[in-house]
């Protein structure tokens, strides 16, 4: 019997997917018809075109979308049998079909929406193995796999190979028990390696933490693995001694994943130094740096205070805000605020939020503030066209924290 293979994208919203090689840029302009036409290496193609991988040549072809097509779901991926020989697919074609959908170029302040796109992809995934299975072909299961790419990770020294493999890991850790798997065979450890070589790059770091991220989020099993292996006294480590931005927010990022609903990290955290070296980073001249830091300790203060009652005498030894007073936090707030600019809303926004916990303790430095909270609500009634509710929560925020240190200052006197 034959049968051919193709895997189908459908691209709808994604509008630089033909660049399969960064270094071989082909410029010949694709012109898409209602045939399948094979996408030349390096040459782009306009968005929203029906995309296939064929298999058994490993071409990409695309071709307008039929209308009706218009309905199927974006990035939905069907695998299509036809005639020629029985052939296995080859984890290396699978990883040419996903090649199209480039993970590691998202813009770090958007890690929320790398997760959604991730979690969409592999829903894909999961799809097209569940399509494989109903046509009768092997695929391996996740625990081979995963099995697989730990032992790939553990041999190769070849950092293009570990892109691929770390891109293929963030797909599998974000399921709950592949996390587990990957942590019971000690897959954290190469994780860990890894940001501490010498010899791997940013591009690298900064995916380990977004795998180590995936694998942390919402998973207890895996937290209390890396809470037991010292990660966090390590991450605090590399978030002293990282120089180059982009990694420090991936840092934050994983360390945030670590530390939320969890509070015997959380503990450990402040054991090992973690409010001081969050008052350190309030000094880093990057805002979105500022702004993590800040959101991640607003994020934890608020978890404290929301706490159900069963649950308290876990973090009755958490002090996360006094201690971030103790090591300067107020004052360093404060000069904060006046830097940032006024246009940026969600930066202003997240800071502002972050504020209100404080406004007591913090009331000596937060006077100051005064005009430039005065300012920042004249701008922002000035901006709320139509009473837009992200406006309405801030402006109501601002007059919460002007009307509590105006009081101070007069109760002061
Ligand atoms: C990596 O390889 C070494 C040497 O073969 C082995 O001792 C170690 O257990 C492997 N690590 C993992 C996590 O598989
Ligand atoms: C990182 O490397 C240093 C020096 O090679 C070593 O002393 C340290 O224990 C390593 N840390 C971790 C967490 O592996
Ligand atoms: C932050 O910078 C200020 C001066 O800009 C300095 O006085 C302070 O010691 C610094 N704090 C930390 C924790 O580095
Ligand atoms: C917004 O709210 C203010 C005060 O509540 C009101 O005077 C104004 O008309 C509202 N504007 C719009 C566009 O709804």
């Amino acid at each position: 019997m034959k049968k051919l293979f193709f895997i189908y994208f459908l691209i709808l919203s994604f509008s630089t997917v033909a660049q399969q090689s960064e270094n071989s840029e082909n410029t010949e302009e694709f012109v898409p018809t209602n045939e399948w036409q094979i996408v030349k290496e390096g040459q782009k193609i306009p968005p929203g075109l029906h995309i296939r991988l064929n298999l058994e040549t490993g071409l990409r072809e695309a071709k307008l979308i039929d209308n009706n097509e218009q309905q199927s779901s974006s990035n939905s991926i069907i695998p299509v049998p036809t005639e020629t020989t029985q052939e296995e697919i080859s984890r290396h074609s699978l990883e040419q079909a996903f090649a199209n959908l480039d993970l590691s170029k998202d813009d770090v302040k958007t890690d929320k929406t790398h997760e959604e796109e991730i979690r969409k992809q592999f829903r894909s995934y999961e799809e097209l193995k569940k399509d494989f299975e109903s046509i009768n072909m092997k695929i391996q299961t996740d625990q081979e796999i995963l099995i697989n790419l730990i032992d790939q990770l553990n041999k190769t020294d070849n950092n293009d190979n570990r892109k691929t493999i770390l891109t293929d890991l963030e797909y599998y850790l974000h399921q709950y028990d592949n996390a587990i798997l990957f942590s019971d065979l000690n897959g954290l450890d190469l994780l860990i390696d890894l940001l501490n070589s010498t010899n791997t790059n940013a591009e690298i770091r900064s995916l380990v933490n977004l795998v180590l991220g995936a694998a942390f989020q919402g998973n207890p099993k895996v937290q209390l693995k890396a809470l037991q292996r010292g990660y966090i006294q390590y991450f605090l480590h590399l978030l002293n001694t990282e120089t180059d931005d982009n990694i420090i927010l991936r840092l934050l990022f994983t360390l945030s994943t670590l530390l939320r609903s969890f509070p015997q990290a959380q503990k450990n955290f402040l054991k090992h130094g973690g409010a001081e070296l969050m008052v350190k980073i309030l000094n880093q001249t990057n805002n979105k740096i500022v702004v993590r830091a800040l959101t991640l300790m607003n994020d934890l203060i608020i978890e404290k205070e929301q706490v159900m009652d069963n649950k308290q005498e876990v973090y009755k030894d958490i002090h996360i805000l006094n201690q971030l007073v103790d090591y300067g936090w107020c004052a360093r707030i404060s000069t904060r605020l006046t830097l940032f600019d006024t246009d940026n809303f969600d930066h202003i926004e997240k800071i502002i939020h972050a504020m209100i916990p404080f406004i007591d303790i913090c009331h000596r430095d937060f006077i100051h503030l005064i005009p430039t909270l005065d300012k920042f609500h004249k701008i922002y009634i000035k901006n709320n066209f139509d009473n837009d509710s992200i406006y309405m929560d801030m402006l109501n925020n601002i007059h919460i924290i002007l009307t509590k240190l105006r009081q101070r200052s007069s109760d002061d006197l």
